[in-house]
C-alpha cells in the first residue's frame, strides 16, 4: 500500500492525529491550508454554516501528485456534524478512481456518522473504495492520549 495522510486542522488536534499516524506508518503527511485563514470564532459562525451545507472553501495548492498514491488517509475535524470545508475542497479536487480511502474524523464529543456518510458518498461517486472510518472524540484528551490513538489506528494499516 502506498499511502498518504491528508488533513485539515484548525486548532491542532487533527494535525496531531494525522502527523502521528503518518510517522507511525512511515508515509507522507500533507496539511491542507485555506487561502483565507480563519479564527476559531469565525469558524463557528461562517465555517460551521458552510460545512453544514457541504460547501468547499478555497485551499492552497498541495503541489503533490496524488495519483502516485493508492490509499488516502483523510483526516478532518467535524464542523456542525460535517466535514470541514477545506476537506470538501480536497474531495472535490481529487480523482479517487480505483483508490482506497480511510477517514479519520475528529470531533469534540459528537457523533461522526453524518460526516462519515458524506465523505463515503463522495468517494463512491468518484469510483473509489472506503476501507474504514475512525472516529476520535478529542474533548478532554491530552496530547499523549491522541498520540496513543494515532498509534493504535496506524497498527491496523502496517
Ligand atoms: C466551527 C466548528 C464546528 C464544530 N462542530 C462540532 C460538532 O458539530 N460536533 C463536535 O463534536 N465537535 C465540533 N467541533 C469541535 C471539533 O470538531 C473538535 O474539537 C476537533 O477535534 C478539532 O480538530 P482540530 O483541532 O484539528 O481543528 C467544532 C469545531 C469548530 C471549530
Amino acid at each position: 500500500m502506498k499511502a498518504i495522510v491528508v488533513y485539515y486542522s484548525l486548532t491542532g488536534k487533527t494535525k496531531l492525529i494525522a502527523e502521528g499516524l503518518a510517522k507511525e506508518l512511515g508515509c507522507e503527511a500533507k496539511q491542507i491550508e485555506e487561502v483565507r485563514k480563519r479564527s476559531v470564532a469565525g469558524a463557528y459562525i461562517l465555517g460551521a454554516f458552510a460545512a453544514m451545507r457541504s460547501k468547499a472553501s478555497e485551499i492552497k495548492p498541495l503541489n503533490i501528485d496524488m495519483q502516485a498514491y493508492d490509499t488516502f488517509i483523510i483526516a478532518t475535524p467535524v464542523w456542525a456534524s460535517s466535514p470541514a470545508p477545506a476537506i470538501n475542497a480536497f474531495m472535490a479536487n481529487t480523482n479517487f478512481k480505483n483508490k482506497n480511502a480511510v477517514f479519520i474524523i475528529s470531533s469534540a464529543s459528537g457523533d461522526d456518522s453524518k460526516a462519515a456518510t458524506l465523505l463515503t458518498n463522495k468517494i463512491h461517486a468518484k469510483g473509489g473504495t472506503v476501507l474504514h472510518h475512525h472516529a476520535i472524540k478529542t474533548n478532554g484528551l491530552k496530547e499523549e492520549d491522541i498520540n496513543k490513538k494515532a498509534k493504535d489506528i496506524a497498527g491496523l494499516y502496517k
